[in-house]
């Protein structure tokens, strides 16, 4: 099937987030090292940033790195930085992405200079992209998230707030919160993944391994959430 096609049968998230898990778990099924699973991961990302788009859906986010996952061994955590580097340098040179905004969500400032000043020139410069945005989540927290938002309105001499001014002062501000969220490997959590944004998403835990995640799994996901019967809390007539 297209992908362009699924829109005239199914119904689509606005806003689609992958939990992408199980890279570890990929490398030792082929008798490789951790780092070869992140390297497979992170070589899927960009297919799935060209699908998702094909298919019509508007925001994509993806959670790449947490603010635990820096309690990695420093040989696993160096591997995810030299991909973080390539990531980030190729959002800015591959013209497949020149009319994508892109945002990195998260505290940057734990990482390193480059990889920090590189992030901020393409938040810069692809601000006013709307054909299709991506956001990547890198030493994300959405707990960490929240608590920065309120430090910021606590600062800005807020002494009661709303939920509407803790929304604007999320990192996901320029983006609709999330429909659909994807966990792959099978595990069933959001691992303080848009605790506040998420508390309407239909969740989807499909036990393929982020790595060996396709075209066909990610039909299959929309297939799911086409079939899902969202109410928002109130009752159909
Ligand atoms: C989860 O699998 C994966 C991660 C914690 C890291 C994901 C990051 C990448 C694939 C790097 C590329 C990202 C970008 C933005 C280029 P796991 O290691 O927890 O797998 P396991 O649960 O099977 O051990």
């Amino acid at each position: 099937m297209e992908l362009a096609e699924l829109k005239t049968q199914y119904k689509l998230p606005n806003h689609i987030c992958f939990i992408i898990d199980g890279n570890g778990r990929w490398a030792k099924q082929h008798h490789l090292p951790r780092s070869q699973g992140h390297i497979k991961g992170a070589n899927k990302l960009s297919k799935i940033y060209k699908m998702v788009r094909e298919i019509g859906i508007k925001y994509v986010s993806i959670y790449a790195f947490s603010t635990d996952n820096w309690n990695r061994p420093k040989e696993e955590v160096d591997g995810l930085m030299k991909l973080f580097k390539r990531a980030v340098k190729e959002f800015y040179d591959k013209k497949k992405y020149s009319d994508c905004r892109i945002e990195f969500l998260g505290d940057l400032s734990k990482f390193d200079a480059d990889i920090k000043q590189s992030a901020f020139d393409i938040m810069e410069k692809t601000k006013d992209n709307t054909a299709f945005h991506i956001n990547l989540c890198l030493n994300y927290g959405g707990r960490e998230d929240i608590v920065q938002a309120v430090n910021k309105l606590i600062a800005s001499g807020k002494t009661q707030v709303t939920m509407e001014d803790i929304s604007v002062n999320l990192y996901t501000h320029n983006c609709p919160d999330p429909d659909f969220i994807v966990r792959t490997s099978g595990e069933h959590r959001l691992s303080n993944f848009m605790p506040w944004q998420s508390t309407y998403a239909e969740l989807y835990f499909p036990k393929v391994l982020w790595p060996d995640f396709s075209k066909k799994d990610l039909i299959e996901a929309i297939r799911e959430y086409s079939s899902r019967d969202r109410r928002f809390g109130a009752i159909k007539e």
